[in-house]
């Protein structure tokens, strides 16, 4: 189940974000913490307003709530609430027997027994939730995972409590892939926010619905990825999700973030990943955890594609073919002969390779030149630093911008500076945030022909999205 968090102050503004959230969610949770004071008397009234069970919690301060009210008085504003249809509520994990608890058993409200932390991820947490699960209830654990092996001990909660009802939330940035991918937890709802509050390691309940389809995941389900750091800007999900559901294929694909590879290949085994995308910082370093690499890994010495074959991890490089493919009936005509490469980065090495290969005569310009230095010895090409610029003004058919000069926010930076278009030049800024840089502004001022890095971008992800499924990507798609 996808489960609404109501965050709203009055019942009446809670019953609204159910309303325009109702496609994409099952319940909702009442947040009585958060209700106006005079509201909190008339909560009994809430479940009769909307047409989803509603789960009851009046959050203490303790537990990251804004509750601080006497256990007392809290009870009493509990009592009343169940007075109305309420379908669970939720109890913390410290209150001994009341006659909150007697009242929601004698009135079949399921209770949910949580508890909370806000540090990490307790060392008895399985049998902590053994524990709170023992008289029938479901057990909730709401903690805080810090690395990619405490995603892992989440997720070995599946197993490890097979037969236990239960909720598993992972809060914070780290623990996205838990609420995405919560029935592999083993949990039986993920919370969710209404649409724009992206608090770090929140997710809307429209994103879990209608990109993930997060409530039709299966153990039959194949999962596939993307792994960086940072990594949750990546608009790849939206890439492969809608990909997979245009052709019925079962799978899901979601953003890892990752700070340790080693324990992130833990994972992907755990999950019986069929495949992944790498990027920064992980493109080298994915290397050496690989059975066999492509011809293009080999020669490039980065990979940005990781697919499951019997018994091993093979890798590829789909970011070459991603970058060519736009130009590509441009070098076959001999309209590009000759390229001009700003940048010497892991980027830049994939594309003086792809460009050399199909017999294109390039230049690498950079900052620090020893590193234009090694990829020009590489590929048998020429090199210089970006100051010198000017110097090949009119001199080629091709720019590529591979540098991060120019990148969201920095839209009015431009790394050759002052360049001179010619108007012949066909320029390619990899950059896809923003699409229009400032160099191609440039260049569009010139009268100049212009690729953006969106389409790279689409073309690598429709290369990787064959390897991973053995289909093409469908036509058509509104991503
Ligand atoms: P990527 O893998 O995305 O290519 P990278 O390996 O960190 O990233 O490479 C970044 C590229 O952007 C390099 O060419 C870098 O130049 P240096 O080799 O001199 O570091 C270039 N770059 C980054 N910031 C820059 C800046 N402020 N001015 C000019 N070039 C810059």
């Amino acid at each position: 189940m996808i489960c609404l968090t109501l965050s709203g102050s009055t019942l009446e503004e809670n019953a609204g974000l159910v309303r325009s959230n109702r496609d994409y969610i099952d319940i909702a949770e009442l947040r009585v913490d958060l209700l106006d004071e005079e509201e909190q008397k008339r909560v009994s009234l809430f479940p009769a307003m909307v047409d989803v069970p509603v789960i009851l919690t009046l959050r203490r301060i303790q537990d990251g709530g804004r509750c601080s009210l006497s256990e007392r008085q809290r009870r009493h504003i509990l009592m009343e609430a169940l007075e109305g249809e309420f379908a669970y509520v939720d109890i913390e994990e410290d209150i001994k027997r009341t006659e909150v608890e007697s009242k929601a058993r004698a009135k079949g409200v399921r209770i949910i027994r949580s508890f909370h932390d806000f540090e990490g991820i307790p060392e008895d947490i399985y049998s902590r939730i053994y524990r709170l699960s023992e008289r029938g209830d479901i057990a909730k654990a709401a903690v805080t995972p810090h690395s990619i092996s405490d995603v892992l001990t989440l997720f070995r909660i599946s197993d490890e409590l097979k037969d236990v009802e239960k909720i598993i939330i992972g809060m914070g940035e780290w623990g996205i892939p838990t609420r995405i991918l919560y029935r592999r937890c083993g949990s039986m709802l993920t919370f969710a926010s209404d649409g724009d509050a992206v608090a770090p390691g929140q997710i809307s309940a429209k994103e879990l619905k209608t990109l993930y389809h997060a409530d039709r995941v299966t153990d039959r389900t194949a999962i596939y990825g993307i792994i960086g750091n940072p990594v949750y800007h990546s608009t790849s999900p939206q890439i492969h999700n809608p990909g997979f559901r245009a052709i019925n294929y079962d799978a899901i694909y979601l953003p890892f973030l990752v700070d340790n590879i080693r324990s992130f290949f833990s994972l992907a085994e755990y999950l019986r990943m069929r495949g992944f995308s790498v990027t920064i910082p992980y493109k080298t370093q994915v290397l050496m955890f690989l059975g066999r690499i492509s011809r293009e890994v080999k020669q490039i010495g980065s990979c940005n594609t990781v697919v499951r074959v019997p018994g091993m991890w093979k890798g590829f490089n789909t970011d070459y073919y991603g970058f060519l493919s736009p130009i590509l009936k441009d070098i076959d005509s001999g309209r590009i002969k000759s390229a001009l490469v700003i940048g010497a980065g892991g980027a830049s090495k994939a594309i003086v390779w792809a460009l050399r290969n199909r017999g294109v005569k390039v230049t690498i310009l950079n900052r620090t030149l020893s590193r234009a230095a090694d990829i020009a010895a590489l590929n048998l090409c020429e090199f210089d630093t970006l100051e010198n610029a000017r110097k090949y003004e009119g001199t080629v058919d091709l720019v590529v911008q591979t540098t991060s000069v120019g990148l969201y926010p920095d839209f009015d930076l431009n790394p050759i500076e002052g360049f001179r278009f010619t108007g012949h030049e066909i320029v390619y800024d990899i950059i896809y945030k923003p699409r229009m840089t400032k160099l191609l502004t440039e260049a569009a001022a010139a009268g100049c022909t212009l690729h953006y890095g969106e389409e790279m971008l689409l073309e690598q992800g429709k290369l990787q999205f064959e390897m991973f499924t053995g289909y093409h990507y469908p036509k058509g798609i509104d991503r």
